[in-house]
């Protein structure tokens, strides 16, 4: 069952009811200043950090979900609803709301008044834009009020929802131009240096800023008395909890339009400049703001510039092809998803409450993957970023914070996976740019400049951090986990409320990671090229022969007679055996080691890749392990603490899905490749919109497995490293298109169900436009280039500006 519809031309996906199963949301924002919006208008915004410096409050866990966002009310000759239906819940007689690439359109319809609400971040600006337009569409004249509203949050999120004693007490405004700009001053008078305000283009009937005075004590969202009531009540908050409402009195003749814009803006002031008079803070920042979008048409402008600068990131990797989903999962949603985990990471979701999480190592580097080819400049910048957080043995610290661009203490390091993510990242960065000179940026450890060495020293260390700690069997130390962060093999936690990751009460250097080892052998061949160019051939020897011990290791000790052992836990049992009872075979080393190319030759890549086949696939993607565990295992962790069926625990974690993938165009099996990425692509499951229940535009994290209750229902979308591994595994291996360091690789292999497309693919400033026949059989592609046959598939790079036409028969 369908919630609307793709709308391709306008890269929209047009949702056609309120009633989904779940808030769908959409984000606003490029640069600094972020929205979250859901298609009732939920969600709220912030300038920079979720948590310290959040402008709208909104409620998790709220009854119903999504409670709280920009909403309108309109009261028509007494009858009172929204154009998004929350939170009134009035019945429209029509309603759409269109999820574009940095804006939402939600247009409501009720007995004659069609209202369209547009919002937006405009680029360049740290604020939201709602434009209102009020429509007549009925035979009558209609005298309207209506009102504004929006919460503000007390700035820091954390403190928000937690400190109310004082919080109670803190809340200020300033109110101007007789209501049409309320500024939110909370703290102001102390430490900060910011402000809000919320401001309409027209003069008003009344305003409020005291969210009890405009509810009443005993209503609801959906019963505000101001709206009922139909005037505003001029109340200025002292305390308590801050909003803004404006009050319009809106007549409108049959077939009349009115346009109000709105701005929910952020304003900086240099301290010496805070005050325009003692108590009265300096507006002119804001009056600036407030200019820029005083009119339609400066909204219009900005929709413009918005509608250009994602026709430029777009216009690097695109697709014309038969399938129209292949061709919207690689044309717009997928590299938007990217895009937005690359600004979010793990933040602010429907799923991630902004407050908790940092940047992770492990997953910033894996996000790149994804975004690299979009703002290449910025992926630059971000692994500078990442690797100065590393410490001098090479280990990380897990997660780090956007804002201080600190480490975080909290978490601490010791999840043994996270070094050689970074490798993996510069060397993607490095094969889409050729930027070489990256390699020699000083960049010190744990922030101390004093420590500062060339990057190439930090993916050394990276390297060498896995050879110096190796486990008994030879194999990499897992230490608190590796990629699964729930496979917590030194923890033993016994304690409630205690994190599974960071307890570690067992330090013993027993517990391996086959795929640990599976990642060391995959990134050997890039640390070992960039070694070699920058004239460390020993270093490149060695890491070749390393790499080779390492694949002769996992093939003796991490094999398991049909598919890759997972580990070996504290006390040297094997972790994913047929041996073992529950959780024989999981995913991840299968995927990794076959990816890296280990057990190609002999066989045995076939050999796991069939396994997972058969005991992992289901109909709605392949599971992380089988058979779940059913109880709890003190040495295994987190993993055993989910039911069965959900998370790591035999969820079809849709972030190494790809993994297999990608191993299976490896070994030359495009059907199948094609088949599982279809299952979890999200716009092949718009048509069980009810079962899945989260947005059919964007990957989730997690599909719930065919042992959970709830089999193919869908949680935490957006924020997740599935983004990025299945951009790489649609557009760099099923279509095969994949910037190498010396030329652009070109070798399709995804069955033969598509029969021909057209890549278009910009890299290091060259057009490369791939016209593929594609009769499926696998094997080498022949390929000519401008007319001229090539050997091989590398397509040399070209000059910047050139355009160079390849086809392709595969
Ligand atoms: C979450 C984490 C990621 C981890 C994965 C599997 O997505 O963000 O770091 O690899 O879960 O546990
Ligand atoms: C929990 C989640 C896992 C996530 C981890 C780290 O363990 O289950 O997916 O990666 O937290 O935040």
């Amino acid at each position: 069952m369908r919630f609307g519809y793709f709308d391709d031309k306008n890269r929209e996906y047009v949702i056609t009811t309120p009633k989904t199963p779940y808030p769908w949301i959409n984000y606003l924002g490029s640069e600094s200043f972020f929205s979250l919006v859901s298609h009732r208008a939920g969600g709220y915004c912030f300038y920079r950090d979720a948590r310290l410096r959040r402008l709208m409050r909104y409620r998790y866990n709220n009854v119903p979900t999504d409670v709280g966002g920009r909403y309108f009310y309109i009261n028509d000759g007494g009858d009172v609803w929204n154009p998004s239906f929350a939170p009134t819940k009035a019945a429209l007689d029509s309603f759409e709301c269109r999820h574009g690439l940095g804006y939402t359109r939600i247009t409501g319809e009720r007995k004659g008044v069609r209202a369209g609400l547009l919002m937006l971040v405009p680029p360049g600006h740290t604020a939201e834009v709602h434009e209102l337009r009020l429509k007549n569409t009925g035979p009558s004249p209609k005298s309207l009020k209506v009102f504004s509203f929006i919460e503000f949050c007390l700035w820091n999120a954390y403190d928000d929802m937690t400190n109310y004693q004082r919080n109670f007490s803190t809340g200020e405004v300033e109110v101007e131009r007789g209501g049409a700009t309320i500024y939110h001053k909370t703290e102001y008078r102390e430490r900060r240096d910011h402000f809000a305000f919320y401001s309409v283009n027209a003069d008003v009937a009344g305003f409020d800023t005291d969210r009890e005075t405009f509810f009443g004590l005993f209503n609801d969202w959906s019963a505000p008395d101001v709206a009922a009531k139909g005037a505003s009540s001029n109340s200025v908050a002292s305390g308590w909890q801050p909003v803004a409402s404006h009050g319009l009195d809106v007549n409108l003749a049959p077939g009349e339009e009115k346009t109000f814009v709105f701005t929910l803006g952020y304003v900086e002031n240099p301290r010496d400049e805070k005050w325009e008079k003692p108590g009265v803070i300096n507006k002119t920042r804001a009056h600036a703001l407030i200019e820029k979008f005083s009119n339609p048409e400066q909204v219009a402008a900005a929709m413009k510039a918005l509608a250009d600068h994602w026709s430029r990131l777009l216009s690097n990797y695109s697709i014309e092809s038969s399938d129209e989903k292949l061709n919207r999962m690689v044309n717009i949603w997928n590299p938007y998803q990217c895009m937005v985990t690359f600004n979010m990471s793990r933040s602010a979701s429907y799923f991630e409450t902004g407050i908790g999480r940092g940047m992770g190592f492990r997953d910033s580097n894996q996000d790149l993957l994804g975004f690299v080819h979009l703002v290449p400049e910025r992926a630059r910048e971000r692994i500078i970023d990442i690797a100065s957080t590393q410490f001098p043995d090479g280990s990380a610290y897990h997660q780090y914070q956007p804002l201080t661009k600190r480490g975080n203490n909290d978490v601490g390091a010791g999840f043994n996976d996270d070094p050689l993510w970074l490798i993996f990242g510069v060397a993607a960065y490095i094969r889409e740019t050729g930027d070489y000179s990256i390699l020699d940026e000083q960049v010190p450890f744990d922030n101390d400049p004093k420590t500062k060495v060339p990057l190439f020293e930090h993916l050394k260390r990276s390297f060498n951090y896995t050879l110096n700690n190796l486990g008994p069997h030879g194999l990499p130390l897992i230490g608190r986990a590796d990629w699964n962060d729930c496979l917590n093999l030194n923890c033993f936690s016994e304690t409630p409320d205690e994190s599974f990751q960071t307890t570690g009460n067992r330090t013993g250097r027993t517990a391996e990671s086959v795929f640990i080892a599976g990642m060391f052998v995959g990134v050997a061949p890039d640390y070992a090229f960039l070694a070699e160019k920058l004239g460390f051939a020993d270093e490149a020897k060695k890491a070749r022969g390393e790499a080779a011990k390492m694949t002769d290791v996992i093939l003796k000790h991490g094999w398991d007679g049909e598919w890759f052992l997972r580990a070996y836990d504290f006390f040297g049992k094997k972790v994913g055996s047929k041996e073992n009872k529950e959780s024989q075979i999981f995913i991840e080393p299968q995927g990794f080691c076959v990816m890296a190319g280990v057990g190609v030759e002999g066989g045995q890549a076939k050999k796991a890749l069939d396994s997972v086949k058969e005991r992992l696939d289901t109909k709605y993607g392949i599971v992380l392990n089988n058979p779940p565990y059913s109880e709890y295992h003190v040495e295994l962790g987190e993993i055993s603490s989910y039911p069965p069926g959900y998370k790591e625990n035999a969820g079809i974690f849709c972030h190494n899905n790809p993994w297999v993938i990608i191993a299976e165009t490896v070994i030359g099996r495009g059907d199948r490749a094609f088949e599982y990425w279809k299952k979890i692509a999200p716009a092949y499951l718009e048509d069980i919109s009810e079962i899945h229940r989260l947005e059919p535009y964007v990957y989730a994290q997690m599909i719930a497995g065919k042992d959970a209750v709830r089999h193919g229902e869908a949680k935490n979308s957006w924020l997740t490293g599935t983004a990025a591994w299945n951009f790489v595994a649609i557009s760099q291996y099923l279509l095969g298109i994949r910037p190498d360091y010396d030329g652009l690789r070109v070798r399709p292999c995804l069955g033969g169900e598509i029969a021909k497309f057209t890549v278009t693919r910009k890299c290091r400033g060259a057009e490369y436009r791939i016209n593929v026949k594609n009769s499926g059989k696998g094997g080498p592609a022949k390929l000519t280039v401008d007319g001229k046959p090539l050997a091989g598939d590398l397509v040399p790079y070209a000059k910047p500006g050139a355009t160079v036409i390849i086809d392709c028969e595969a």
